[in-house]
């Protein structure tokens, strides 16, 4: 048994997502510059995957950069009490900064992070999400480029972990039942 059978069902497919990333990366590069100056910023864990593919695709020049969030609360949702595990290793005054993350569900990281940003003076702080549950939303938080909407049901895979395993599989799954009622 593999971790791959533990997979209820494929929700989007290894080259659905390579496509789309591929769409994002030509978005990305329409609405900077190089002048820009563009810094990439990967919230881990879950963007680390999202983000190297992405930039595969980026023709503008960017840097990169990674910060890492803890949210206390209770199991699958966030409180929005968040801590920070890994700052940037930069200043971000006078930048124009893209968010990277992987899924932005309740909204409430997202929102604890760009407020954070915006005390350090960046010169403008836009949003890519890989996924988006909108149904989920707590936060009203502006998203500039979303990969896919999807449907509340708990999602692994392409980064986004379950028990920190199955960040490693190439596409979006639905973990079965018996493993998270385990
Ligand atoms: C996920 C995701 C976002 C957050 C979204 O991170 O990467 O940061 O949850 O949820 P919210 O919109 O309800 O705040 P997670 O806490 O699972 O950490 P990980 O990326 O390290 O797995």
């Amino acid at each position: 048994m593999g971790l791959r059978d533990d997979v209820a069902k494929v929700l989007i497919s290894e080259s659905e997502i390579q496509a789309r990333v591929a769409e994002l990366g030509r978005e990305i590069n329409a609405a900077y510059t190089d002048d820009d100056r563009l810094l990439l910023v990967c919230v881990l864990k879950g963007a680390f995957m999202f983000l190297a593919d992405l930039v595969r695709h980026l023709d503008i020049r960017h840097e990169i950069d990674f910060m890492e969030i803890s949210s206390y609360g209770s199991g699958t949702t966030s409180s929005g009490v968040v801590r920070i595990l890994l700052d940037l290793a930069q200043s971000i005054e006078g930048r124009h900064v893209l968010i990277v993350e992987d899924i932005i569900d309740s909204g409430r990281t997202l929102d604890y992070i760009t407020r954070n940003f915006y005390t350090r003076g960046p010169a403008s702080v836009r949003v890519c999400t890989l996924l988006s549950k909108p149904s989920r939303r707590e936060i009203a938080v502006p998203l500039d480029f979303v990969g896919f909407e999807i449907p509340d049901e708990f999602v692994l895979g392409y980064g986004l972990d379950f028990a920190e395993e199955y960040r490693n599989l190439p596409f979006i799954g639905v973990l079965k039942e018996e493993i998270y009622a385990e």
